[in-house]
């Protein structure tokens, strides 16, 4: 299925988070979702101190990465990402996203992402001016919009998010640096956030706590673009 719409020619990438999945059959449900054309699969890793949860390290990244061929979108919500970043490499993260708010050094961590090879990505918290990225614009290939707090899966949707993309994407000019949205995104809100300059959405309750992840999958993408 494309993933390309035909009124403006912008493309839209589906990542499920395994969040909400099942884990007991992780690699199963992974399958599943990419056979339906999922673009990336987003992995939400949390240390409980940076967000009041705990989740997934390096072990569980690289047993995603051997049950599929889609890149993993690695999302880093951890105190200290720098000490971890050669792990997640290590463990066949296609793209590594830190958040601001947890990164002292941005700049230095960044380039470091992109030097070990993969694609760079900040995240930001709802609550975060999005001035707090304006400087490492160049050393970014995506932006993380958080439009939930950071913390768990199948929280309500922040609708002030939609404004802030709009204004990212604007600041972001002609750069090829993707927006990508994340927390209570469904098919309620796909197209206006795909409008608004979103090119990646990410969706754990909408997709893997739905009836059928496949069809669930599908049906974002082709909401997104409607
Ligand atoms: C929240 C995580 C999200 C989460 C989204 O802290 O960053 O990726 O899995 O889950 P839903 O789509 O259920 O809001
Ligand atoms: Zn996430």
């Amino acid at each position: 299925m494309s993933g390309t719409s035909g009124k403006t020619g912008r493309t839209v990438q589906i990542a499920p988070s395994v969040l909400a999945a099942d884990f007991s059959r992780l690699g199963e449900q992974v399958a599943t979702v990419a056979a339906a054309g999922a673009d990336l699969i987003h992995i939400d890793v949390m240390d409980g101190h940076f967000v009041p949860n705990i989740t997934m390290g390096p072990l569980v990244v690289a047993a995603i990465k051997r049950a599929t061929t889609v890149p993993l979108d690695v999302h880093l919500m951890i105190t200290n990402p720098d000490a971890y970043l050669d792990a997640f490499a290590q463990a066949g993260a296609g793209t590594i996203s830190v958040h601001v708010e947890a990164t002292v050094h941005l700049h230095r961590t960044l380039s470091r992402i992109r030097q070990l090879g993969l694609r760079a990505g900040v995240a930001i918290n709802p609550a975060t001016p999005l001035s707090a990225i304006g400087e490492v614009f160049d050393l970014l290939d995506q932006v993380l919009v958080m439009s939930v707090n950071p913390g768990f899966g199948g929280q309500s949707f922040i609708p002030r998010s939609v404004e802030r993309i709009a204004d990212l994407r604007a600041q972001l000019g002609d750069r090829a640096v993707d927006i990508e949205v994340d927390g209570g995104v469904d098919l309620s809100n796909a197209a206006t956030l795909f409008r608004a300059g979103a090119s990646i959405l990410v969706a754990g309750a909408s997709v893997f706590g739905a009836p059928d992840p496949a069809a669930a999958t599908v049906g974002l993408r082709r909401a997104a673009l409607s």
